[in-house]
């Protein structure tokens, strides 16, 4: 059985700690190697399943057409959301994806399976919920090897799957966008901008 160290702790929780959210204007122009690639999807399939059903697909997106396609998806979503917030012009400036200026985008899909999952029977979601595990594994790992992700959900599924011609028995889980950085921030940006206030251990734990 492996122990891990304090360092080893420390050094996990620097990553949780520094993980972030990169948009468009911290992408770098700079390759991921294959390998290196490959190192941060064999973390996320280390990520746990319900059943190990393993329900997960990454599709790797470098066309610039198609994500052009799906960044005016993101310009049509992002400007009926708009209309939704109380303080827009706040909302108006906030850089909320980077689909064409991050090096690859990732097409995170839900490949449901079909013979019965244990532990899949009672709660039909836990097969999604292990994909999203899998997606925090990889934006872990990617830190680890300064390596932003972004995670864009302002753009309509089907559209998604139709530009990038994904079968209709896939589910779409995340569209992530990846690559190196200018800089990782200290903090979320949502929290500098005080859209938001961090939640404290108090505010979380119910006894
Ligand atoms: C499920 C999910 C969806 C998200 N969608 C978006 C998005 O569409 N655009 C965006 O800019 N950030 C998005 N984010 C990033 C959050 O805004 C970010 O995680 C949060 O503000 C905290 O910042 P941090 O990740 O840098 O700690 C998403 C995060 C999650 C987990």
């Amino acid at each position: 059985m492996k122990e891990f160290s304090s360092d080893d702790i420390t050094c996990l929780e620097d990553i949780i700690e520094a993980r972030r959210d990169v948009r468009g204007n911290k992408f770098l122009d700079k390759k991921i190697d294959d390998e290196i690639l490959d190192k941060l999807l064999k973390a996320a399939s280390n990520a746990p399943s319900v059943g190990f059903s393993q329900p997960w697909k990454f599709v790797i997106i470098k066309n610039s057409k198609k994500r052009d396609e799906i960044y005016q998806d993101f310009v049509k979503e992002n400007e009926k959301a708009k209309k939704i917030f109380k303080d827009k012009e706040l909302y108006s400036k906030l850089k909320l994806e980077g689909i064409k200026e991050s090096y690859l985008n990732i097409a995170v899909l839900y490949e449901k399976s079909d013979k019965e999952i244990l532990g899949q029977t009672s709660q039909k979601k836990m097969g999604e919920y292990s994909v999203v595990c899998a997606i925090q594994n990889f934006w872990l790992m990617a830190r680890a090897y300064n390596i932003g992700v972004g995670w864009v959900s302002i753009l309509k599924p089907k559209r998604v799957k139709k530009i990038l011609n994904i079968e209709k028995k896939h589910k779409l889980i995340a569209y992530l966008t990846v690559g190196y950085v200018s800089e990782f921030l200290d903090e979320p940006e949502l929290l500098t901008l005080e859209w938001e206030k961090r939640k404290t251990l108090q505010d979380i734990k119910v006894i």
